[in-house]
């Protein structure tokens, strides 16, 4: 296939691996130009050229802004425009990537807390797998609790990542380890948690579980990413508790991103 150079404002990466979790999930780990600069949390656009016309996506970047290597986490939408092509890409094979990093799930726009929420839907996991392995969250929050809610196990993508592989790595480990607290669960087969995000914030289960306070604005901060519904519910129930959403320009208890890749 010919690759023509990029468009200004966007640069061409090498994609280095490509994992698919199951038949409507994969992830896939691209070379990170040098100039490419980020904070853990932001968006950047992806895409391909396809037809001659770059077809650019808004995708979280799920490595934390220190690694050498980007990585995406993706589903993959049957009669997608970029999705459906993606899916196929193999290692060796290049991709387009927008020069400018962005997005409101960043640390900056959250006031100071004891403990930080991140609440996640499918693939609204992505930008919390960067923010899990920052350094610089565990600094700020004193324990830092990933939920993140699926219909089925399968879909549980990171499972073992972050239940036990990042925990126990020798770099990561001493830094996350009894600080990361993980929490999945499933809305549709029986598991150790079971149903949605909204029903574990009302219920107080999700604080319980880890022997913390309930969820109040005085100590708590939250990030959410995930469907439209999904960050209409939980926001819903965050201002009924008192919370205030942040924004960069003006940060707050909590921020909101919707989970991108839909096509
Ligand atoms: P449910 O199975 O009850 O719809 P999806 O695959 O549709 O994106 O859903 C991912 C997960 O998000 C599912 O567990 C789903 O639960 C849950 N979910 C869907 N809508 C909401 C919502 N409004 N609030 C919280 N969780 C939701």
């Amino acid at each position: 296939m010919k690759q023509t150079d990029p468009a200004p404002g966007r640069m061409s990466v090498e994609v280095l691996a490509v994992h698919h979790w199951t038949d409507e999930l994969f992830s896939f780990r691209t070379s990170r130009d040098p100039s490419f600069r980020f904070e853990s949390g932001q968006f950047v656009m992806i895409g391909l050229e396809i037809e001659g016309r770059p077809v650019m996506r808004a995708y979280s970047i799920a490595s934390p802004s220190w690694a050498d290597e980007l990585e995406f986490y993706s589903i993959k939408v049957a009669d997608g425009e970029l999705t459906s092509r993606l899916r196929s890409i193999e290692a060796g094979e290049r991709l387009l990537i927008g020069r400018k990093a962005t997005g409101t799930l960043v640390l900056s726009a959250l006031r100071p807390g004891r403990t930080l929420y991140l609440l996640a839907t499918g693939t609204g996991l992505a930008p919390f797998l960067a923010l899990v392995r920052e350094p610089e969250v565990y600094e700020r929050f004193d324990h830092v609790v990933l939920a993140h809610g699926c219909r089925q196990e399968q879909d549980l993508s990171y499972h073992d990542l972050l239940s036990d592989i990042w925990p126990t790595d020798p770099e990561l480990g001493p830094i996350i380890s009894g600080k990361l607290l993980y929490f999945p669960t499933l809305t549709r087969e029986p598991f150790i948690n079971n149903g949605r995000l909204t029903d574990h914030i009302a219920s107080g289960r999700l604080a319980a579980a880890h022997q913390l306070a309930p969820l109040n604005p005085d100590n708590d901060r939250v990030m959410i990413c995930g469907s439209s519904d999904m960050l209409r519910d939980t926001r819903a129930l965050l201002e009924t508790k008192g919370f205030t959403e942040g924004s960069l320009s003006r940060p707050g208890d909590y921020v909101v991103e919707r989970a991108f890749v839909d096509s």
